[in-house]
């Protein structure tokens, strides 16, 4: 992998928009890289952008795109799956235990995707398709485009591959603690018939493996942020206005140990011509250009992308590139959209 952009910034001011014209854009100019566009905003529109159902499964778009609508419950239940193989075998090692149907059943229930938080399965998800040790298609991208939710949960996306591991760790814990629970109350109804937990050996293979497994996350964790950390380039979106621009600031300061900032995508600009002869036009552009100024003046180290508000809705190939004609200009190449400064 040589590159992963990922477009960020508040709500509705364009991103998905600019991620999927972005890479309509690179797909043409660079037709030997193989590209993948990812909506990590669980409000998916790529479907909508382009046109064409994509869904939970790598969808070829034309003859180097593809995009993936990701479902993370999928990704968690894969995790969430080996761990409950490997308590199940567990169960069954303790004598009597794997008689007791209950029990059976608690770990079924207990330990299912849905237990797990959003955040922690949409980080999974994350890792997973960055960590190109682990990925589950055939396909080497070359570049990754990414349409991030709105700004609190961005950072979210960025903060668990860090702290993951400590939140897996805190999640096992309170699972193997509900079943010590279950067990002591099997224990107290049974009297001393049973007590399992006596045995040490078996709780040390299960706390091998599952720490074994936690290893390997860890792993990943710290592949996907060094990955990040070397290849990732942030852009954030905003319009000409206050509030969103006051949150690219923040998002700015909080992106900044993860990941590299590159550029700023003023969108949705009231364009000149229609400012002549309309006086409210006219008003919200002088509005535009002082926050242009302002955001210009702030951002004097990055590339500012300047982009008005187009005649029509920039969905489908044809209108994608027309809006990133709009961004990038007529006369851009790959190598200025991947690597702008
Ligand atoms: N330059 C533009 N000209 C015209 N319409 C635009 C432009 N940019 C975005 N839009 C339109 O504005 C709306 C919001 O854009 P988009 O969905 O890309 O924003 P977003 O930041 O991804 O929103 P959300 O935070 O809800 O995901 C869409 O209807 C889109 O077609
Ligand atoms: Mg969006």
């Amino acid at each position: 992998m040589e590159r992963i952009i990922i477009l960020g910034g508040k709500g509705g001011v364009g991103k998905s928009s600019i991620c999927a014209a972005s890479a309509v854009k690179l797909s043409m100019l660079a037709p030997d890289k193989k590209i993948l566009i990812i909506s990590f905003d669980i409000a998916h529109n790529l479907t909508d952008l382009f046109q064409k159902e994509i869904g939970n499964k790598i969808t070829q778009l034309n003859s180097n795109l593809w995009g993936i609508e990701p479902d993370p419950n999928i990704y968690a239940e894969d995790y969430t799956h080996n761990l409950l193989k490997k308590m199940k075998s567990f169960s069954k090692q303790i004598p009597l235990f794997g008689l007791i149907p209950q029990i059976d059943t608690f770990i079924n229930s207990a330990f299912n995707a849905d237990s797990i938080p959003l955040a922690l399965k949409n980080a999974m998800f994350f890792q997973k398709i960055l960590d190109a040790e682990d990925l589950n298609h055939n396909i080497q991208f070359d570049i990754i485009i990414a349409d991030f939710p709105p700004t609190g949960n961005m950072i979210a996306l960025f903060e668990i591959p860090e702290d993951q591991i400590k939140g897996i760790v805190k999640y096992t814990l309170n699972f193997l603690n509900s079943i010590r629970k279950t067990i002591n109350n099997f224990s107290n109804i049974l009297g001393n018939l049973i007590n399992p937990l006596s045995d040490n050996n078996n709780r040390n293979d299960l706390g091998d493996e599952i720490i074994e497994m936690i290893r390997e996350i860890e792993h990943r964790g710290e592949r996907v942020t060094k990955l990040i950390h070397d290849i990732g380039s942030l852009r954030l979106v905003t319009i000409a206005e206050k509030p969103s621009y006051e949150e690219v600031r923040r998002a700015h300061i909080l992106t900044k140990k993860y990941i590299k900032l590159d550029g700023i995508h003023i969108n949705m600009l009231t364009p000149k011509d229609s400012a002549k002869n309309c006086f409210f036009c006219e008003k919200q552009r002088d509005i535009q250009l002082k926050y242009i100024k302002q955001i210009t003046e702030e951002f004097q180290n990055f590339i500012i992308w300047e982009s008005q508000k187009l005649g029509r809705e920039p969905i489908g190939f044809e209108g994608l590139s027309e809006l990133a004609d709009e961004i990038y200009g007529k006369e851009i190449t790959a190598e200025k959209i991947l690597y702008p400064q």
